[in-house]
């Protein structure tokens, strides 16, 4: 694909509907000769969409008026550049949480959590948070994750955590402002709600700070899960992460945590995990699959904002 097509894509799957700033803007980059002769000079993992407009939100540059952005993203290309290339595309989402819960809920209890490309350890807390399933509210205080879901009934209870680590090869943290900016950055501009959802979810995890590990999903996998408590159902599971990660690692992470003990869930999109076959999507967006030691279970949207459970 080239880089002018990533544009398009993101555009088209991940933004429409959820982000008419970004949708605009990755459309008008897709056309863009200057900017794209730019992003040529990157390294390909450091061409993402997703990475620009974070970085040139975070230096205070405009993503809402595509011309205005070309301007400043000239103007200041070596600035952009240099975080460009020092930083990832770490967006943390404790709505996620939302889409894990009803499988969470439904393992033997209590759990160890292993989460790997936890970012900054906010998929971490899934007892913590509360949660609106339609009319069904589950938990108490902050922050409430809505979730549309078709084709099940809600959870009827939160997991019982009794231990929670995080494995990245970079992990953020909660506690460091710098980390919270970034993170804010790469929120996408119209999602106040997000914003929200980030500071009193940092705040759950400022209180009780999970141990994050840095290391890679593959290598460093088994040596953590030996760290977890006996007495508790070890649960390995990772969210939006795979797509970072080469198709041969990917492979070789899948056998790392299926030689576990305990259970397995990946929340990914549909192309980095082999399944044998997936129903329709339901719709055009972009949707992750959710799957049980390596058996897909539903369709769910980037956020966790829905999910369709297959029939
Ligand atoms: C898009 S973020 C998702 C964070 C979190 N799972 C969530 O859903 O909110 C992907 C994370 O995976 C991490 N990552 C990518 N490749 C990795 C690897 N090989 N080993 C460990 N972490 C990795 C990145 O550093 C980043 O923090």
């Amino acid at each position: 694909m080239t880089i002018a097509e990533t544009y398009v894509r993101f555009g088209a799957r991940e933004a429409r509907g959820v982000s008419p700033a970004y949708e605009r803007l990755s459309l008008a980059v897709s056309r863009d000769d200057g900017l794209l002769a730019l992003a040529e000079t990157l390294p390909p993992a450091k061409r993402q969409p997703n990475l620009l407009f974070g970085v040139v939100r975070l230096l205070g540059g405009p993503v809402h008026d595509p011309a205005a952005f070309h301007d400043f993203t000239l103007a200041n290309w070596p600035a952009i550049e240099a975080e460009l290339r020092s930083r990832a595309v770490q967006t943390n989402e404790p709505g996620r949480c939302a889409v894990l819960l009803p499988v969470l809920a439904a393992l033997p209890q209590p759990l160890a959590l292993i989460e790997v490309g936890a970012s900054a350890g906010l998929c971490l807390y899934p007892d913590r948070y509360a949660y609106r399933y339609g009319d069904r509210l589950l938990g108490r205080g902050g922050p409430v994750l809505d979730c549309a879901l078709t084709g099940s009934a809600p959870p009827e209870r939160r997991p019982e955590v009794v231990w929670r680590a995080g494995l990245d090869l970079n992990p953020l943290d909660v506690t460091d402002p710098a980390d919270v900016a970034w993170l804010d950055a790469l929120i996408w501009p119209e999602h106040e709600h997000r914003r929200d959802r980030l500071r009193a979810a940092a705040a759950v995890a400022a209180a009780d700070p999970p141990l994050l590990v840095r290391g890679d999903l593959v290598d460093d996998l088994p040596a953590l899960a030996a760290r977890a408590p006996a007495g508790a159902t070890l649960v390995v599971f990772h969210t939006s992460v795979l797509y970072q990660v080469p198709a041969p690692r990917r492979a070789a992470f899948a056998e790392a945590v299926r030689a576990l003990p305990g259970h397995w869930i990946a929340n990914e999109a549909p192309d980095v995990l082999p399944y044998d076959a997936l129903p329709e999507p339901p719709g055009d967006a972009h949707h992750n699959v959710l799957a049980l030691d390596g058996t897909p279970l539903a369709w769910t949207r980037g956020h966790g904002q829905a999910m369709t459970w297959f029939g």
